[in-house]
């Protein structure tokens, strides 16, 4: 047999012994393909890569590792991918975990390094077969996020994925044993389910010797992060700094009045694309309208100069980003800009208009130019109100980074017990986690000494917040299971509803024909069901202005919960007479417990699922409810001994004397009482 043949038949990966691989050996093993070499050039400058020697060396001696590296530096891309040729998970049936605090990040990085492995690569197994394998999205590098897993299992063996996934397994399984490393990628967003995660993994650590741990960072914070793993007296967890690379960023402060700081934001763009050097440009916006409304209102204006003055100005591309939008779409921002538009004439620009999501998650090279109208939108807990809103903030880029960072660690934990005496790396503020434990208890999903109720287990069961996990395990007492899981899968994907901006009037005409009056939540039910009789139709949808890519997410979401609900044996029920169903739903959705009622609005009372604060505060997706039915089922919320005075307990003593007049001795005697949905 020649050398060459000898090589091929024993494949690229052979004499790789686990954990003790080097770099040399992985850069000879690489693949084949025309992309892949093309993309491996560029890799090839990347600080990371350049360190892939002393990372391996550093990652091959120790169980547990912390990584400090600019955004940008190839943390994230990279990383993994060195840490799947050394372990070679899948010759022990394990995979190599990377975690993201954003969906849209875990999806676009697992899209991107697939392409970087892509290329024929070989995999020798333990029992000596060889594996032949293109590398996909999907197969070899996957992702999982709320509602969408997209691995193989036994083929996948690098999986990028959402903290909160890889904490939802962590309650499965709490040796984690599907794993080889676990990385924690953006350690310094510190969300709530980063953090818990790094207590579980220290943890973790003291029993499975073969885990490894790599906590990855893009500031200093790392050496706190150090202290706290170092969990053998002799040893300190291992520090790897690597060297930054810094791309001279100008930033563009708009100065112009809150409100019309999208329009100056869109000024400043064109500004910089007529004047400007060469180079692409980020603009921050807050959601998902105002960027697509702004993506639209730049290209035309674009559009118009550049038609007007060739010679000086060149094609603008403008691409949307933000949470709700599919990987491959995504993708598109790292597309490179046009070339010019005609020989030797001015080069293209491209022009990122997004969310804070690409603060740090996300980071797209050739970013010249930052303009930031300093507004985000947030989602913050107030444990006084004990409520979460978005809010539309005027916030530094610093200032947002640590909110977001924050809003996310406030949100009630599922079931980690004993939180007060959990070894955080900084304790949550007791009156967060208190009000946290209160929801829980508030639900029925704790009891008075802090233990989990068969209730809160079942809770724990699905990927929802607690209200909705809990109205979803209740919805059987009120014949409506049915529909509550319908709406529940409705309330977990993005708007349904299109409003394009030249079509204002024709869009609201097509809701108003979906709105059932006294509820949005009833509302939203109709639209799902009338979708599913014309899902053939292509263009039901669209001509009715509704989101056809968010209603299937839903008919999805929904499959996954009624599996859930199939396996904990909860009942689909439903009431056969329209008028009762629309009132047992309606009673059904005030166990979902939100404080909102007393507000002055229209209907005396409802219940709503999001408080939005802009200008003035805004509730969205409302249900008319009546008050005694809050009595009846949310008694330890509204229990009326300790609510706080005001004008809302004065209206509520008024009706529990109303209904329940004579029944109020029983009922006291009974607190505490066995309840609905507590099966
Ligand atoms: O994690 P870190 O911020 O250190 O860097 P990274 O996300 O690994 O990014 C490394 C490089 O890959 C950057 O130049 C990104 O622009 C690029 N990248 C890409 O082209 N496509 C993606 N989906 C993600 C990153
Ligand atoms: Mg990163």
């Amino acid at each position: 047999m020649s050398k060459q043949a000898k090589a091929a038949a024993r494949g690229p990966l052979f004499g790789f012994i686990p954990r003790h691989v080097q770099g040399r050996q992985i850069r000879k093993a690489l693949p084949h393909s025309a992309q892949y070499k093309a993309i491996l050039n560029m890799r090839k400058k990347l600080p990371v890569y350049e360190q892939m020697d002393s990372f391996l060396e550093i990652f091959n001696r120790n169980q547990i590792m912390i990584i400090v590296g600019e955004t940008g530096s190839g943390k994230t891309t990279q990383i993994p991918q060195f840490v799947a040729f050394s372990d070679l998970p899948h010759t022990r049936g394990k995979m190599v975990a990377c975690t993201q605090p954003r969906r849209v990040a875990a999806m676009s990085i697992a899209k991107r390094v697939s392409d970087e492995m892509d290329g024929e690569s070989r995999y020798k197994h333990s029992c000596g077969s060889e594996l032949i394998v293109a590398v996909e999205l999907g197969r070899q590098v996957g992702y999982s996020v709320r509602f969408e897993d997209m691995i193989e299992p036994g083929t996948t063996f690098l999986k990028y994925m959402t903290d909160g996934m890889l904490l939802r397994e962590a309650m499965n399984d709490n040796t984690l044993a599907q794993y080889s490393t676990i990385i924690l990628d953006e350690a310094h967003e510190r969300t709530l389910a980063t953090d818990i995660l790094m207590g579980l993994l220290k943890d973790l650590a003291k029993r499975r010797f073969d885990l490894k741990i790599i906590v990855m960072s893009a500031t200093l914070d790392a050496v706190k992060f150090q202290k706290y793993f170092s969990i053998r007296s002799d040893s300190e967890a291992s520090l790897f700094k690597v060297p930054g690379r810094t791309h001279p960023v100008e930033v563009f402060y708009t100065q112009e009045p809150e409100k019309y700081y999208v329009e100056a934001a869109i000024r400043t763009v064109l500004m910089i694309h007529r004047a400007e050097k060469p180079g692409d440009i980020l603009l921050f916006l807050t959601g998902e309208e105002e960027i697509e409304d702004a993506c639209r209102k730049i290209k035309i204006e674009a559009d118009d100069i550049a038609s007007q003055d060739p010679d000086s100005v060149g094609p603008l591309v403008c691409i949307p980003l933000y949470s709700s939008l599919t990987p491959q779409q995504l993708q598109r921002i790292f597309d490179p800009a046009l070339g010019p538009s005609q020989v030797g004439g001015p080069s293209g620009r491209k022009v990122v208009v997004a969310t804070s999501i690409a603060e740090t998650s996300l980071s797209i090279d050739g970013i010249v130019f930052v303009v930031d109208p300093g507004f985000s939108k947030q989602k913050v807990y107030n444990p006084r109100l004990r409520m979460e809103s978005s809010l539309v903030c005027p916030i530094s880029k610093d200032s947002a980074q640590r909110r977001a960072g924050r809003a996310g660690r406030t949100r009630p934990g599922k079931c980690f017990q004993d939180l007060l005496r959990f070894d955080y790396v900084d304790p949550p503020a007791p009156e967060t986690l208190m009000r946290a434990l209160e929801l829980l208890n508030f639900l029925a999903a704790m009891d008075d000494e802090g233990n989990l109720t068969a209730l809160g287990k079942l809770m724990a069961d699905f990927p929802l917040d607690p209200q909705l996990s809990k109205l979803l395990i209740a919805s059987p007492d009120f014949k409506c299971s049915n529909e509550i899981l319908t709406i529940t899968a409705m309330l977990s994907v993005p708007n349904v509803w299109l409003r394009p901006n030249n079509q204002r009037r024709e869009a609201d005409a097509a809701k108003e024909a979906f709105t059932v009056p006294e509820s949005d939540h009833l509302t939203l039910l109709n639209v799902f069901n009338q979708y599913m009789l014309n899902k053939h139709d292509r263009n039901w949808a669209w001509s009715n202005y509704i989101s056809a890519r968010a209603l299937a997410q839903a008919e999805n979401v929904r499959q996954q919960l009624q599996r859930i609900m199939k396996r904990l044996d909860i009942d689909l029920v439903t009431t056969n007479d329209q008028v009762k169903l629309f009132t047992n739903i309606r009673k059904a959705l005030p166990v979902e417990l939100h404080p909102s009622c007393g507000l002055k609005t229209q209907p005396e009372w409802v219940i709503s699922n999001e408080f939005v604060l802009t200008t003035r505060l805004y509730i969205r997706t409302v249900t008319e409810v009546r008050p005694e039915w809050l009595l009846e089922n949310a008694r330890l919320y509204f229990d009326l001994d300790s609510f706080p005075n005001g004008e809302t307990k004065r209206a509520l003593k008024r009706v529990q004397a109303k209904n329940f007049g004579l029944e109020k001795s029983r009922n006291e005697t009974s607190r505490g009482r066995s309840r609905k949905g507590g099966k």
